[in-house]
């Protein structure tokens, strides 16, 4: 496994790679990355995957510092899935001094997240459109869990014709339904209980659905009631939404989306699953 520190060192190693699979991540990996590693892997002769905890898309509130990290237990992980490349930049190697420039991702980033944490997917377009210039992927990975990212994702390769295939990776799960994240690892053991709430709404508004509801607001309401019931839970959005727009529906449509945020104590968890 190759590992670069700079941009020069990733274009002296890039020509030998062929078809290149990227898994971009902010470390502290775990089976939702892995599993994203796997499916590269199949599909492409080799597979990169950059650990880069971006400033860029923390905002003065968010948790940058306090952000998790373990590179050498990354490092091994990525060792035993036969990872080809990793790419670890200084936060200086990315944005060096006299860096301004910005992606501007429009009305997609100002909803939901993007309400919520202003300039975020600005961070996150502005980091990604550098990693495919720099690391020149076929295809590259990102999960489910966050879907305004990957509708982000999908707006900026289209906007900007690149050469890349996005691909999105199923959520993995633990046994009661909690999505993995980077972030589970802020929740206290009882907290950790309480945030299975979170895919406790979410089934429910599939089940509505199931039984055919298709009213957006009824299944919102369907959501709150549920998150209400768990005392630790402090709701920050329940959202029934367009997947490429984040536009809030009326009336659900095929591929529609119920999304989540909620607060867990001090920690913030988001989760989302398709109703249709
Ligand atoms: O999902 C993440 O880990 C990050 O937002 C990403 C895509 C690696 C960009 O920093």
């Amino acid at each position: 496994m190759r590992m670069c520190h700079t941009i020069a060192e990733v274009r002296a190693v890039r020509p030998g790679l062929g078809s290149l699979g990227l898994v971009p991540t902010m470390g502290f990996l775990h089976e939702g990355h892995l599993s994203l590693v796997r499916a590269a892997k199949a599909s492409c002769s080799a597979v990169a995957v950059t650990i880069f905890v971006n400033p860029t898309q923390f905002g003065p509130s968010d948790d940058l510092a306090r952000y998790p990290r373990d590179e050498a237990g990354d490092l091994r992980l990525l060792e035993a899935e036969g990872v080809d490349l990793v790419f670890l930049p200084s936060p200086q190697a990315i944005y060096p001094p006299g860096f301004v420039s910005r992606v501007e991702i429009g009305p997609l980033a100002s909803v939901l997240e993007g309400a919520v944490r202003p300039g975020h997917f600005s961070g996150v377009a502005t980091v990604v459109l550098k990693l495919f210039n720099i690391l020149q992927p076929e295809a590259a990975w990102f999960g489910q869990k966050d879907a305004q990212q990957c509708a982000v994702i999908r707006r900026l390769v289209r906007d900007f014709d690149m050469p890349v295939r996005v691909m999105i990776g199923e959520t993995v799960r633990d046994a009661d339904g909690l999505a993995l994240s980077s972030r589970n690892a802020y929740l206290s053991p009882a907290e950790r209980d309480a945030a299975a709430v979170l895919y406790r709404a979410l089934r429910a508004a599939r089940l509505a659905v199931d039984r055919g509801e298709r009213d957006g607001g009824r299944l919102r309401q369907v959501m709150r009631a549920v998150i209400a019931e768990e005392p630790a839970a402090a709701l920050n959005y329940a959202s029934v939404a367009d997947p490429e727009s984040m536009a809030e529906r009326d009336t659900v449509e095929p591929g529609d989306l119920a999304l989540l945020a909620v607060r867990i104590g001090r920690t913030r968890l988001l989760d989302n699953l398709r109703l249709l």
